[in-house]
Parts: structure tokens; sequence; C-alpha cells
């Protein structure tokens, strides 16, 4: 049987104009720091990040860090895990994390938690998608990319079972869950 194509939920040109927005408001207010160190969150950040740095007109650096709270193939909530860390050492560091999308919000919870004690000078956090029906936590997300409904979605870098990745849009696939 072949795979329906997603159906679009946010296009390309939205996407486009919305993360260029957050690179202006970022970028204004990052305006007085020496640097900013943004820090992806693999894997499904790698095509936002990609997009937002380069929208930055602030002296940035990238590193990443890889989580886990889903196995590869489900969509059912388990524990958050480290699967690899920074390589920078953030002390004293403003530090932007940037996510692709807060489910629960247990994520970026555990993360913020993690990094904060890691001594930055300031930590704030980057969203490109949020699912305010799904959230558990009240996380704090300072750039915000879309809230969404409670649906599975993939593209822009977001996968369901590691598919559907490259899609330059946000669509939405049945999960069957
Ligand atoms: P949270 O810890 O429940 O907020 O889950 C966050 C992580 O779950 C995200 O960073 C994604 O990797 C994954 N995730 C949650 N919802 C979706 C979705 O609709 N599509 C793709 N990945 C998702
Ligand atoms: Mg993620």
């Amino acid at each position: 049987m072949a795979a329906r194509e997603p159906a679009v939920l946010i296009p390309e040109e939205k996407i486009r104009s919305r993360v260029a927005e957050l690179g202006r408001r970022i970028s204004q207010d990052y305006a007085e720091v020496e640097e900013v160190l943004l820090v992806g969150v693999l894997r499904g950040c790698y095509i936002f990040l990609a997009d937002l740095s380069r929208r930055l007109t602030v002296p940035r650096r990238i590193d990443f860090i890889a989580l886990a709270s889903y196995g590869t193939t489900g969509t059912v909530p388990g524990a958050v895990r480290l699967i690899m860390d920074l390589r920078t050492d953030i002390a004293g560091k403003h530090v932007l994390i940037v996510e692709d999308i807060v489910d629960t919000g247990d994520t970026l919870q555990y993360l913020l938690g993690t990094l904060h004690a890691r001594g930055p000078a300031s930590l704030k956090t980057c969203a490109l998608l949020r699912k305010p029906d799904r959230l558990r936590t009240d996380v704090r997300i300072d750039y915000l990319g879309f809230d969404i409904p409670d649906v599975w979605v993939v593209g822009y870098g977001l996968d369901y079972g590691d598919r559907n990745r490259a899609l330059p849009y946000i669509g939405v696939v049945e999960t069957g869950g």
C-alpha cells in the first residue's frame, strides 16, 4: 500500500516568513550581548536551526545536544534521556535552546534544568511549534513559531518513524494511534 502524502498544515512560505520574524526579534533582543550560543536539540531541529541561524544579525555559535523522549517508531511518551552532550562549556554564555516542537514539555523542562545547572549567563528557549493541548508542564517558550493542534506533524526536520524529515512544509500524518 502506497503511503499517502502528509496533508499540509503549515505551508513553506508561512514557515519562511515566521522564521524571518523570529530571527529579527532574536537579533534585536541579543543586540547588546557579545555572542549567542544556539543549542539545537537533535535531530528534529536541524532544518529550523539552519534557517534561523542564517536570519540572525548578531554573532552566534552553534552546538547540539541529543535527547530522546520517544522511540524511533512510535508516539508513546517515555523518559527523557541524554544521548549526546554539548561540546561547549556554557558557563557564562548566553544560551538559546532551539527546539523543533514542544509536545508535553518534558524534554524542554529537562533541558532547562540540566543547562541551568551549568551556570549560563542567560538561558532562553525557542521552539518552532507547540501543542498547547498536550502540555503538562508550564514550560517557558521565549520565541515561538506556531501553536498547532494535537496531531502528529512531519516535515521541516520533524519525523514519524524517521521518515518525512525533508518535506519543505509541515504536514500531518495519521499515526493510527
Ligand atoms: P516533549 O518532551 O513531549 O515535549 O516532546 C518533544 C519531542 O517529541 C520533540 O522534540 C519531538 O522530537 C517529538 N515530537 C513530539 N510531537 C511530535 C510531532 O508531532 N512530530 C514529530 N516529533 C514530535
Ligand atoms: Mg525535538
